[in-house]
């Protein structure tokens, strides 16, 4: 295995730079050991902070993990409180890690909806880490592609009040001045995309995997980054034009 992982990590034009996660599967995990689904959001977390790890060794520059959607709110309240509650923690106790570790977090989502005082937090957080260049970190919560859309053009048009275009939309969404993103996985088993980063993906790759998000371990994201190295990108056009 390591002979062709060595022949394939040669071929670093070949890495997506930015990579996006749909971290599906906590509560199946949690159910299939009997505990509560917010013990698998746990685990999830520390999934989630691997994967950060995973990505500097492969060198990746952007990661986009969705943690929290516009739908997830449908939710018990007891699972969406704990959810948050969990969130709130991990920032705390990320912070140091983030300075450490040279990572710039973004928070991606629609932050109107939670109190002031998470709001600022993330704020403050954001800006701290702002002139980090080492990893472009964004986490998604109250996230939903179409919100994000619909928000990023009602700002274009209070703004400058005319028509926009493809790219002024891009340049309003929450991931402004960020790479689309290459290589899109989603765990868990389901074969759709939820309302994650709908424009951002319009020419990804889409790797879908059964394990579920807290067993997503190293090998499993090198086998999503072979997979993607062996695809074919042609963004519409022939292969003929690509290799000119
Ligand atoms: C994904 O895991 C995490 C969030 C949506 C917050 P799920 O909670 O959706 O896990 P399953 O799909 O029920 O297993
Ligand atoms: C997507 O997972 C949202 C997150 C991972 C945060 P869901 O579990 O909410 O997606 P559906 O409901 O299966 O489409
Ligand atoms: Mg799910």
């Amino acid at each position: 295995m390591f002979s062709r992982l060595k022949k394939i990590f040669f071929k670093p034009t070949k890495l997506p730079d930015h990579i996006a996660v749909i971290m599906d599967g906590n509560g199946r995990w949690a159910k299939k050991r009997f505990l509560p689904r917010i013990a698998g959001h746990s685990k999830g977390t520390e999934a989630a902070e691997k994967i950060v790890k995973y990505c500097f060794k492969y060198h990746i520059k952007t990661l986009t993990l969705f943690t929290f959607s516009t739908e997830n709110w449908q939710r018990p309240d007891e699972e969406v409180d704990g959810l948050l509650n969990l969130f709130e923690e991990s920032i705390v106790k990320s912070r140091a890690s983030l300075i450490k570790n040279n990572i710039a977090i973004r928070f991606i989502g629609d932050k109107k909806l939670f109190s002031e005082e998470l709001q600022r937090k993330l704020q403050e957080l954001e800006k701290t880490c702002s002139k980090n260049n080492g990893l472009d970190l964004n986490i998604a919560l109250n996230y939903g592609g179409r919100s994000e859309i619909v928000r990023a053009a009602n700002t274009f048009y209070q703004k400058v009040g005319k028509l926009i275009t493809e790219s002024e939309l891009t340049n309003h969404l929450d991931t402004a001045g960020m790479p689309e993103v290459d290589l899109l996985i989603r765990t868990g088993g389901e074969k759709r995309v939820s309302n994650f980063l709908l424009w951002q993906i319009a020419y990804a790759e889409l790797f879908f995997t059964n394990v579920l998000w807290p067993d997503f371990s190293e090998e499993h994201f090198v086998e999503a980054l072979q997979w993607f190295q062996k695809t074919n990108r042609k963004f519409g056009k022939l292969m003929d034009d690509l290799n000119a």
